[in-house]
């Protein structure tokens, strides 16, 4: 059997309590800023974890489109397997690894629908090719082949002017509220810094973990 762990050091950064911003909003700020200077590829995508109501847990990669004090933004189809787990059970699992900075984020929290204005605005930025893939995309559905999509994507893209493509009803956004965010830095010796911020009502509660 082959070994799949990596033999690499953590070396980089240190990071103590007291590198740490009391607000995590703006200490995932901080890293993301972070890890796109650093060159991260896609510093945006994160595994989004989701359960349904018969505990069937599942996991898939995401592109995190915005976040702020209210939460963390990301799109997709509403009818799909992952929107109908949060319609059963409204809360999901996030973490981001951005390995050149050796670095993980998670975060736990209550998933709610973005509202029609949101997604709209965010629907209408995309280029027409990517409107009209989301509109064609029944996402997770069983396809018969790869030329049953390009035939749906070149018919609508030819019936439709770009100003006729508007968001379907099944495709937007949703926005997960933190309550509990942990920020991981890799370092010697698997010795890593965690530190973990957890909601009450007074604000946030900081401690730190054992790696
Ligand atoms: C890097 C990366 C980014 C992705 N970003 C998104 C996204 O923002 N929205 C989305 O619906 N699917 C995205 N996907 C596809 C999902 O991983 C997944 O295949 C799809 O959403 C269906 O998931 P579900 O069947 O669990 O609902 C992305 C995949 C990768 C690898």
């Amino acid at each position: 059997m082959t070994n799949p762990s990596s033999p690499n050091e953590y070396f980089e950064l240190p990071f103590s309590r007291s590198d740490l911003h009391p607000d995590p909003i703006v200490q995932f700020s901080t890293w993301y800023a972070q890890a796109k200077a650093k060159g991260e590829i896609e510093p945006s995508a994160m595994s989004l974890a989701t359960v349904n109501k018969n505990y069937d847990i599942s996991a898939r990669m995401l592109l995190l489109k915005s976040f702020d004090n209210n939460g963390f933004a990301f799109f997709t189809n509403y009818s799909s397997p992952k929107a109908q787990s949060l319609s059963e059970i409204p809360k999901a699992a996030m973490v981001f690894w951005w390995p050149l900075c050796q670095r993980q984020v998670r975060i736990t929290g209550n998933v709610v629908l973005l509202d029609d204005k949101q997604s709209d605005e965010y629907f209408n930025q995309r280029s027409k090719a990517s409107r009209i893939a989301a509109m064609i995309s029944k996402q997770s559905a069983v396809i018969p082949n790869r030329e049953y999509l390009i035939e749906r994507f070149q018919s609508l893209s030819q019936e439709k002017t770009n100003t006729e493509i508007t968001r379907p009803s099944f495709w937007g956004g949703y926005l997960l509220q933190p309550e509990c965010l942990e920020f991981w830095q890799g370092r010697a010796h698997r010795l890593h810094d965690r530190f973990q911020y957890t909601k009450n009502p007074n604000g946030w509660e900081i401690v730190q973990l054992s790696p």
